[in-house]
């Protein structure tokens, strides 16, 4: 088997710029608004990569850097530390990570004293054990943390790990869960170990309910939601598909948090890269041209309001767009749209006060 560090490894297509893409503009908002609460955050990258692919894209550990350094809002932030820990196994892959980090710092020189970078040449399990044991020891929380875990297979990122790890309120996952091998491999010989470590679950509990007509992809899926909502503790999860040239989804992008807030940008981020529906990439459609935008169906979204409301009175907008963000898979954006056609054929009474415009603040819904 290649090594890690081969090159052929590192070309980057469509679907790794999308997830690049999808972790910067996330990024641009979590920075600011982490550090509006917290002296120190931290960024951690467990499968951190080699800092650049053969066709010169930046990996995941100079895209966070440049995004914090770049940010327009970073001259606010400058009393704040943030940490930026990259654990990356393969020891060539580290160095040219540590090389590629200095040349950064060196465009950026004199780098700011409040953005601290460690590279780790470990393996993810073993050095999150150790921040695990040091703050039980010290009887600390991890700092509020974004942990990037973005591995090639699907060994190595143990669910019973990312609970410990991941236990404090202001912590969030952006993970990367290679259902396309873990669908194939699940029912082999010799596999029930590292899938009981990536589920936190037997393999047979892990395919209870699935049924072999049914879409194994789908149901993976759902467990692994289940686990990271259940287990790991994040109220919200979010899933983004990542399908390859074939049009089979080769991997699923998860993000969990427990803030409102991380949905909302995280919505954002999602119908920044697909904004037909939010949840979905796909290689073969990639670099086409594409003649228009394409535009979301709102109907789902406009008959889930509907419904959800309904006989209820007085509900401000901005109940409305949290609803949508929570609880549909469409964002605060589209909520408007809807509402304007349904004022329009009287569907909802909309309660205007003088001077108020449209639906800004302190105009109120009454639904039927
Ligand atoms: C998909 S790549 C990471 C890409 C990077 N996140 C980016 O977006 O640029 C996965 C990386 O994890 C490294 N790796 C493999 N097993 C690992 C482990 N157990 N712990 C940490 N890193 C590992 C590989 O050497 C490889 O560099």
């Amino acid at each position: 088997m290649s090594k890690d560090s081969d090159l052929s490894k590192w070309d980057c297509p469509p679907h790794t710029k999308a997830k690049h893409q999808m972790l910067s503009r996330y990024l641009d908002g979590w920075f600011p608004i982490l550090s509006r609460w917290n002296g120190r955050i931290l960024f951690l990258d467990g499968f951190a990569g080699r800092g650049r692919y053969n066709d010169g894209s930046e990996g995941s550990p100079l895209i966070a850097l440049r995004r914090l350094i770049q940010h327009r809002h970073f001259e606010n932030m400058r009393d704040r530390e943030f940490v930026f820990l990259f654990i990356e196994a393969d020891a060539d892959n580290a160095v040219n990570l540590q090389k590629e980090i200095d040349l950064l710092k060196a465009e950026y020189a004199p780098w700011p004293h409040n953005i601290k970078t460690h590279v780790q040449n470990d393996r993810f399990d073993k050095s999150a054990e150790s921040i695990i044991n040091t703050l039980r020891e010290q009887k600390r929380n991890l700092a509020p943390t974004f942990a990037f875990v973005d591995p090639f297979g699907y060994s190595g990122l143990p669910m019973d790990l990312l609970t410990d790890l991941l236990a404090h309120p202001c912590t969030e996952v952006f993970v990367n869960f290679m259902v396309g091998h873990v669908q194939r491999f699940i029912t082999r010989d010799g596999q029930e170990r590292a899938m009981r470590s990536l589920f936190g679950m037997d393999v047979r509990d892990v395919l209870n309910g699935y049924s072999v007509d049914a879409d194994r992809v789908e149901h993976l899926r759902e467990v692994y939601v289940r686990q990271l909502r259940e287990q790991v503790g994040f109220n919200f999860v979010q899933s983004f598909a990542m399908a390859n040239s074939t049009g089979n989804i080769g991997y699923y992008l998860f993000h969990g948090t427990r803030h409102q807030l991380g949905v909302k940008l995280m919505k954002d981020a999602m119908w920044k890269v697909d904004p037909g529906a939010g949840c979905r990439f796909s290689d073969r459609l990639a670099g086409q041209d594409v003649l228009f935008t394409p535009e979301p169906d709102l109907r789902p979204l406009s008959e889930a309001i509907l419904q959800h409301f309904a006989g209820t009175r007085s509900v401000p907008v901005s109940e409305i767009e949290w609803y949508a963000i929570l609880e549909t898979p469409y964002r605060e954006t589209h909520v408007r749209p809807v509402l304007r056609p349904l004022e329009k054929h009287s569907a909802i009474k909309v309660n205007r006060p003088p001077g108020k415009r449209q639906f800004a603040d302190g105009v109120t819904i009454d639904f039927p």
